[in-house]
């Protein structure tokens, strides 16, 4: 059985937001320090930022950075975070039962940002666990007020003379999870957004702002909390978020290969949801989604290491350090391709996290650092995945997975620069066993003639990964076999693989 699909530049989704490529960096284990601050390492400069990660990090091609969690953040007070580092106050984070030194804090990370290059951009999330409109009101006021005024005059004293002009900020974190600190219902978290988000316009109307949508899916509350909140902030915000991370349980590879439909529906669910609380206020507005955490995760991993042994209040210590396989790259090359096809309505995502903390980018504290399997898809996507979204309705053999029924073995998507006229074919095959066909019909208008790049991820062993001792064990090879004729592009695409075709 072949897999088939048709290519018309007319035919298109929508155009890929640069933020669609965002990243997170949480207070979180080693995601900031010994990940991308550790003075002393032979490769910090002065600020101590690892120049060895900031080279991954521009390769990766991240471009929105979310800061500074997460859980982290429900209980964090940001005037801690800035000012000279030695009169910082060391402080308990509840979140994940750590100390919290304060060594790294707005001004490092904007720091960071800015040594990354232009395409990166601060997200900043609020803290509406524990504190509310006026806290957020005195971060917006040190981070973008010029000067003249108590908070921006406290900055310009820091050393920070220009504003950090963040555009998009976050209305808190996971609030419907009774793990966040300062959980709330529906109704009073509504309440506080809307007030916060109000209170912020009024300094600046043109913030981009995001409301918290569900932990995920199965919450309990999922469809309601979303509701009741967009009820109250509609007017107010521009985005609700989607937080979703998936894991291989009770060995069924089949269903876990097949994450990408549980998001698929995640976010048609939420789009029918915001749309239809627009359509009740009879308004034009809609809302887009941001995705800001999304990943494979063994969350079991993490619950077994902290019941083995909890965690007492230490600092930067190994947390959710997942090592990836080919299979967890494959599977998180398959949720890229469900966000690319979503780009009209997902107009932010954050890949959580950035180094260290279930990340694409490795370190070892004093060592190297290193790309994991997730590494590729990710920066593949990020570097040719620009433009606009073609319509890809694909008629794929399927099979049976024993959580989501049948799905295609095939999950595609096309992207066109609009200026070069290039096509990039992202693929995944989902079969364990078996090589898939693929024929790929193209229109005339696409005015196609050459095959750029094949490149493939997969490996004999689905379960290789990247490591310390051996950090370039896996790695994209030049696919084979691929074809542009008059009957468009043929390929076979390996089993349980991610592959890129970039067409000219
Ligand atoms: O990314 C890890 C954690 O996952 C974040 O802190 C939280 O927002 C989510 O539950």
């Amino acid at each position: 059985p072949t897999a088939r699909f048709a290519l018309h530049p007319a035919f298109t989704v929508g155009q890929v937001h640069p933020r669609l490529f965002g990243s997170f960096v949480e207070h979180l284990g080693r995601c900031v320090y010994t990940g991308i601050h550790e003075p002393g390492h032979p490769e910090a400069d002065a600020a101590g930022l690892r120049q060895d990660v900031l080279a991954l990090v521009r390769e990766l091609g991240v471009t929105a950075i979310r800061y500074p969690g997460g859980n982290f953040v429900s209980n964090f007070r940001w005037e801690d975070s800035v000012g000279p580092v030695a009169d910082r106050p060391r402080r308990l984070d509840l979140a994940w039962r750590t100390t919290e030194p304060n060594a790294f804090g707005l001004s490092e990370f904007m720091a960071f940002l800015k040594k990354l290059g232009p395409d990166a951009e601060p997200m900043l999330a609020l803290n509406l666990g524990t504190r509310g409109v006026a806290e957020a009101l005195e971060l917006l006021e040190y981070a973008n007020h010029p000067a003249g005024s108590a908070l921006a005059e406290r900055r310009i004293g820091h050393g920070d003379k220009e504003p950090f002009g963040v555009r998009m900020w976050c209305l808190g974190n996971e609030l419907d999870g009774p793990w966040q600190t300062g959980h709330k219902t529906a109704a009073e978290y509504g309440r506080l957004a809307a007030e916060t988000a109000r209170a912020m316009r009024q300094y600046d109307p043109e913030l981009t702002l995001v409301a918290c949508g569900s932990s995920n899916q199965g919450m309990p509350t999922f469809g309601a909390w979303e509701a009741e909140v967009l009820t109250e902030t509609y007017d107010l915000v521009d985005h609700i978020s989607l937080h979703a991370y998936y894991e291989e349980k009770d060995g069924d590879r089949d269903s876990f290969l097949a994450s990408a439909a549980d998001m698929d529906s995640f976010i048609e669910n939420v789009v029918a949801t915001c749309d239809h609380v627009g359509a009740k206020l009879k308004s034009d507005k809609r809302i887009q989604l941001s995705f800001d955490e999304w990943n494979v995760w063994y969350q079991h991993r993490f619950h077994e290491q902290i019941e083995a042994e909890p965690l007492d209040w230490p600092e930067a210590p190994r947390l959710l350090e997942d090592h990836y396989t080919v299979t967890d790259a494959v599977v998180f090359g398959s949720l890229l391709i469900t966000l690319l096809r979503h780009a009209d309505r997902v107009t932010a995502a954050c890949l959580a996290q950035l180094v260290n903390v279930i990340a694409p980018i490795m370190t070892e504290p004093g060592g190297p650092a290193w790309r994991q399997t997730t590494f590729f898809p990710f920066a593949q996507a990020s570097r040719h995945g620009r433009g606009e979204v073609l319509d890809v309705r694909a008629d794929s053999p399927t099979y049976r997975t024993k959580k989501y029924g049948e799905v295609p073995l095939l999950h595609t998507t096309a992207v066109r620069d609009p200026e070069s006229g290039a096509v990039t074919v992202f693929a995944v095959n989902r079969s364990q066993s078996e090589t898939l066909p693929l024929r790929v019909a193209l229109d005339a208008g696409l005015a196609l003639t050459r095959i750029e790049e094949h490149s493939v991820l997969s490996d004999a062993d689905p379960d290789a990964r990247n490591t310390l001792e051996d950090p370039e064990r896996v790695t994209p090879h030049p696919g084979e076999g691929a074809a542009l004729g008059a009957d468009g592009l043929t390929a076979e695409l390996e089993p349980l693989s991610w592959t890129m075709i970039r067409l000219a």
